[in-house]
């Protein structure tokens, strides 16, 4: 048998490491665990070591030269998105600019539902094509692990059919995507009682997800206008005995789903536009992740949720695009971190963990988000000389190089 090869990749001016940074709460530059003048030794997709690129030399059976200054980070994980969609939204944006707010428009049976006919009116292989080339632009903007939702079906087969597209996707770009079930999104027009329809997915759709082994996690929108607090628990117990993972849409306009999403042991509840100082405090002190989502603020001109107290509260928060034809169209994770990170007073290393291990939490992996021994090798340069730059230059500057399980794919 071969031995495995091991391939050094260096020099970097500086490597942030963010080793032995904390899984909750606010973090200072310390955290950054920067190596000057460093390398990775990489070995079957794997990191090896990382630390001063001269002594590594003589570890190494293979060189990956790196010219120029250069900043070297772990790959980003966008932990929350719903980038499998047919059409565009535009016309939403122009009623809301016009002065319609989002829930209007999903009461009178667009937004969401727009969005709906639209992916159901596209075929499963036009759905794989869409999913395939936003990620691949993610992976070329350092995004390697990207969560995916269904949501845009609203019926067994339609959720199917997203869901597979979204598996066809993954094996054909080089970015692991996550899928996740969220059929609970509204209530879809064919159905009049939320919780028959709630009945339905579980009873006909949970079992064939298992089956197909489509997806492990299961996410609901808890708000006015889709699922209430009482359907949203009932949903996401069934789905816990089911044996998959949940996740929450909580508190994007009113309160509540956060502490439907804590009680039920959720790994994550994302948006917190509108979470309460309660909330902050059940989430410091559980073990679901705080998602922010500045995607979702910035395209329907609302504040940001609360980011800086959720850190300082002591909880793990992870950023997120929320990428989506409806209230997120942009879905550039570094240039939203950047802009709420400005906003909300977050410093660096709290910007960089919110879009790598904290958001690895995000989606139960802990095998990615920094660079460690043991690690995945998934890992973004950038040509800068300061690692400051980053983020200084509201996210513009973007990766040159993309290594994924260790083989560059950019
Ligand atoms: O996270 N708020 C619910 N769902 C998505 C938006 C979906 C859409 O508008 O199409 C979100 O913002
Ligand atoms: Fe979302």
């Amino acid at each position: 048998m071969k031995r495995p090869q091991k391939r050094l990749i260096g020099p970097f001016k500086e490597i942030i490491t963010m080793a032995e940074a904390s899984q909750k709460g606010a973090l200072a530059e310390d955290a950054l665990g920067l190596i000057k003048k460093g390398g990775v030794l990489i070995e079957d997709g794997q990191i090896l070591e990382v630390g001063d690129y001269k002594s590594l030399k003589n570890k190494a059976d293979q060189t990956e030269l790196i010219k120029g200054d250069h900043i070297l980070m772990a790959g980003l994980i966008d932990s929350h998105t719903h980038i499998c969609f047919g059409g565009s939204r535009a016309g939403d944006y122009a009623q809301r600019v016009a002065g319609k707010t989002y829930q209007e428009i999903l009461k009178n049976g667009g937004g969401i539902h727009d969005s709906v006919n639209k992916t159901r009116a596209a075929s499963e292989s036009e759905l794989t094509d869409l999913v395939k080339m936003r990620a691949k632009r993610h992976l070329e903007e350092g995004v390697t692990t990207i969560e995916v939702k269904s949501g845009y079906g609203l019926s067994v087969d339609e959720e199917l059919k997203m869901l597979q597209a979204i598996q066809s996707a993954n094996a054909l770009v080089p970015a692991d995507l996550i899928s996740t079930c969220l059929a609970a999104h509204v209530c879809p027009k064919e159905f009049d009682n939320h919780e028959a329809y709630l009945n339905h997915i579980v009873e006909n759709l949970f079992p064939i997800l298992k089956e197909k082994d489509l997806t492990n996690r299961i996410d609901i929108f808890t708000e006015d206008g889709a699922f209430d607090t009482n359907l949203s628990a009932k949903y996401l117990a069934q789905a816990k005995e089911a044996g998959f993972e949940i996740t929450v849409h909580a508190d994007q306009f009113t309160s509540g789903g956060t502490q439907v999403a804590v009680e039920a042991g959720a790994v994550s509840a994302d948006h917190l536009e509108a979470t309460s100082d309660e909330d902050v405090k059940l989430l410091a002190n559980s073990e679901t992740v705080a998602t922010v989502l500045p995607g979702a603020s910035l395209g329907l001109g609302m504040h940001y949720s609360p980011a800086r107290k959720l850190l300082d509260a002591g909880c793990c928060l992870a950023i997120a695009t929320d990428w989506n034809p409806g209230s997120a169209p942009m879905g550039d994770l570094l240039i939203q971190t950047a802009l709420m990170g400005a906003a909300e007073k977050l410093s660096i290393p709290e910007c960089i963990a919110g879009i790598t291990f904290r958001a690895a939490k995000a989606l139960n992996l802990s095998d990615r988000g920094r660079i460690k021994t043991g690690q995945i090798a998934d890992l973004i340069s950038f040509p800068v000389n300061d690692h400051r730059e980053i983020f200084y230059q509201q996210g513009k500057i973007k990766p040159d190089g993309v290594w994924k399980n260790g083989t560059r794919v950019v």
